[in-house]
């Protein structure tokens, strides 16, 4: 393997230049190479400025994930920055791509930063549950100020170089390639004479950093912060920053950091982190090459036929819309560039970018239109009839290499894909709403799914950059059961029982989920539901009596916010839940009439009522084989349902809570209200062992 650090003397400048692909993670080769590179240049009595560069596509973009958490081999990142920042001739850092936590750590201990335009710097370690433990909580606030880079390591956003100029994080923005803006801009000093100018023997201007300015700041990040505790180490951290000289205040944050990493929350976040990197390797996958996904379409250019053609718009990917009509065509259309236009006036896209990204969208009227794609995602009306007819108009008209997708909720791909010639290139690609936002994608292995076509599907994840996670083609696939079967249901038991919707909401977003059960039916649209039950009692030939008060609500023609009254009421263009004593009423009559006594329910029960059966209907899933893994639960839980991601996923969830104890309760519940909270098999057995679902993962590969 090539050196992961040259040095290069390049007359008065003498180059460190870091070449560790794919992303010049710092590795303790890159640590140990930076030393060695610099020593280099300190003796090289030719140089006068040394230049710390990186090859390929990015600065050094942080920390080497693999040693987090674990033990560090020498030079460690302290004794590595540190050994820069004593450096008796001036350092200067070039910065290109993405300089995050880690990276921008080394070039804050460098003396002097410039970078390209387009570079991105940023302090994201808070999105890890993790204080920054490599000198950036003292060195930022001492070149920046404490509140700009309390903002920095809170928001865990990247800034680009003009806002990093203008904040001074960085002194010069360069023209052209990196390496050579880089030796332009050291030359430069060179020539200048420049000193040394240590970060770490600088002041921090505390202004904006008083206990009340900063609770203000916190409570203006509230909504992401809920139910975490990282900033609160972070901020004391700053504080050390502003109180102690540089090397106490980085023995402070090394403390505070490593009590991070060892935080349950922190545990939580690498664990969804990590998962959502692994759950695209499947095991028992052949390793096959995807086929190229360089043109779609999308049939039906609804709510998420035309998010759905938005997503492959953004990936480059030109799609035919296909509508049944001219007139609902334009309708989707219209939509699409309406959301666009949103994008647009936030700041977020360019007029020509809208202009481009609706020029790849080509609307149509007849399936013909998918004679050249690669993948077509068929997004019609929720009717199986309807899904077969298409499907096999489709099959008839696209290439023979093409794979057909199907965005249904609920509906057999099994038995959709009987409809076609091609059943082996049938899956289903269950987008989120908003399709152009959402970042989960359901990828359903009907029965004879091939493998060809399931690394194809992946492959429209990575390319849309969404989280593909597999799924077996039960009912519901793994989210939807689990909300139906689980969340949702006792969510409704409690009603009846005599919570009030108020009360369950509030609890669930007090967990952390940005809107209780609640709030999701009426914003989804109470019918929606009531229609995926129709389909489940069809598909399993079960009675369901679980779902009363919704069905009650949806016969009434109380939808939810369309119709401004579900659940809850609504003012005209207001989103605002407001209590509805219709429901109320509602909810106590169809209480009596099942002879269900009404009675006061605690916090903690509801809860627990709430959570608990994710766990267990997630472990059948896992029995069943539907989902592979634990942690593809947790990242359908965590990127499509709104779980908090802080707590890991329910699945991860369960294991922090001890899945004897959760046992224990399931077993209470089995007892108290009945069948459907029997203790899966799975869960039984995993208590039974003293295991986790952690565990279970790791035999399952
Ligand atoms: P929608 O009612 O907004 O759109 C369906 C569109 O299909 C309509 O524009 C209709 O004109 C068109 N269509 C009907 N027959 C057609 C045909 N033969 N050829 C071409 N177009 C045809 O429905 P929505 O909400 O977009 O749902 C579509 C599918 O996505 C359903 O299977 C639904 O279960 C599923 N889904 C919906 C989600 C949601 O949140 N709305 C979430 C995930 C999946």
């Amino acid at each position: 393997m090539a050196e992961a650090v040259r040095y290069e003397g390049r007359g008065e400048v003498g180059v460190i230049l870091i070449d560790r692909p794919p992303v010049n993670a710092i590795d303790v080769a890159v640590r140990r190479g930076i030393q060695t590179a610099l020593d280099q240049a300190l003796a090289d009595p030719a140089v006068k400025v040394v230049l710390l560069a990186c090859e390929g596509r990015t600065f050094l973009s942080g920390a080497d994930l693999n040693e987090l958490g674990g033990a560090i081999e020498a030079p460690g990142y302290y004794e590595t920055f540190d050994a820069l920042e004593a450096s008796t001739k001036p350092v200067v850092a070039v910065l290109h791509g993405t300089a995050l936590g880690g990276g921008l750590e080394c070039a804050l201990a460098c003396h002097y930063r410039a970078a390209v335009a387009d570079a991105r710097m940023g302090m994201p370690e808070i999105t890890l549950g993790i204080v920054p433990g490599a000198g950036g909580t003292q060195r930022l606030p001492r070149l920046i100020g404490a509140r700009p880079a309390l903002e920095m390591m809170i928001a865990g956003a990247p800034v680009d170089a003009a806002k990093a100029k203008a904040m001074g994080l960085i002194d010069e923005i360069v023209e052209g390639a990196p390496l050579q803006g880089g030796l332009d801009y050291a030359r430069r000093l060179a020539a200048q004479g420049a000193p040394v100018r240590r970060t770490g023997e600088r002041t921090v201007d505390a202004a904006g950093f008083s206990e009340a300015e900063v609770a203000d700041y916190l409570k203006s990040q509230a909504r992401a912060l809920k139910g975490r505790t990282t900033q609160e180490k972070t901020i004391a951290a700053i504080r050390a920053a502003i109180e102690l000289p540089l090397a106490d205040g980085l023995k402070r944050e090394d403390e505070l950091s490593q009590a991070s990493l060892k935080d349950r929350e922190s545990e939580a976040l690498r664990h969804v982190f990590f998962a959502e990197r692994e759950v695209g390797k499947i095991p028992g996958l052949p390793a096959m090459e995807p086929a190229p996904i360089r043109k779609a379409a999308v049939v039906g250019a609804g709510t998420m036929g035309g998010g759905i053609a938005m997503a492959l718009a953004n990936a480059g990917v030109p799609t035919a819309l296909i509508e049944v009509s001219q007139e609902a065509l334009d309708r989707g259309l219209k939509q699409v560039r309406e959301n666009y236009e949103v994008t647009v006036s936030r700041g977020r896209m360019t007029p020509q970018e809208l202009e481009q990204r609706m020029g790849l969208i080509r609307g149509a009227t007849s399936q013909d239109a998918a004679a050249d794609a690669d993948v077509v995602i068929e997004a019609v009306f929720e009717d199986m009839d309807l899904k077969k007819k298409v499907l096999a108009g489709i099959d008839a008209v696209a290439p023979p290499h093409a794979i057909l997708g199907s965005n249904t909720s609920t509906l057999s791909i099994t038995e959709l894909a009987k409809a076609t010639r091609r059943p082996e290139q049938v899956v289903g690609l269950h987008f989120f709403s908003p399709a152009h936002v959402m970042r989960l994608l359901e990828i359903v292995r009907g029965e004879q799914t091939s493998s060809q076509t399931l690394v194809t599907s992946l492959e429209v994840a990575r390319k849309l950059k969404k989280t593909g996670v597999v799924s077996g083609d039960a009912f519901g696939f793994i989210g939807n059961k689990m909300m139906q079967d689980g969340y949702f249901r006792e969510a409704e038991q409690l009603l009846l029982e005599g919570a009030s919707p108020e009360q369950i909401d509030a609890v669930m977003e007090r967990f952390g989920f940005a809107m209780g059960p609640n709030k999701v039916n009426d914003m989804a649209g109470i019918d929606v539901g009531t229609k995926v039950r129709e389909e489940l009692y069809k598909r399993e030939s079960r009675p369901d009596p679980y779902f009363v008060v919704s069905d009650a609500l949806t016969a009434q023609g109380k939808l939810g916010q369309k119709t401004g009254e579900g659940v809850y009421l609504y003012k005209a263009g207001d989103r605002t839940a407001y209590p509805n004593p219709a429901t109320t009423a509602l909810i106590r009559e169809l209480a009596q009439a099942r002879q269900i006594p009404q009675r006061t329910i605690d916090d903690a029960e509801i809860e627990e009522r709430c959570i608990l059966p994710l766990i267990n209907v997630g472990a059948q899933l896992l029995d069943d084989g539907i989902a592979y893994r634990a942690k593809d639960i947790d990242v359908v839980w965590t990127s499509g349902y709104g779980f908090p991601r802080h707590l890991g996923g329910p699945m991860f969830y369960a294991d922090t809570l001890g899945l004897k104890h959760v046992l224990e309760r399931v077993a209470h519940y089995h007892e108290t209200l009945g069948h459907y909270w029997t203790p899966a098999p799975l869960l039984v057995r995993l208590a039974g062992e003293g295991g986790t679902f952690t565990q279970f993962d790791q035999h399952r590969g």
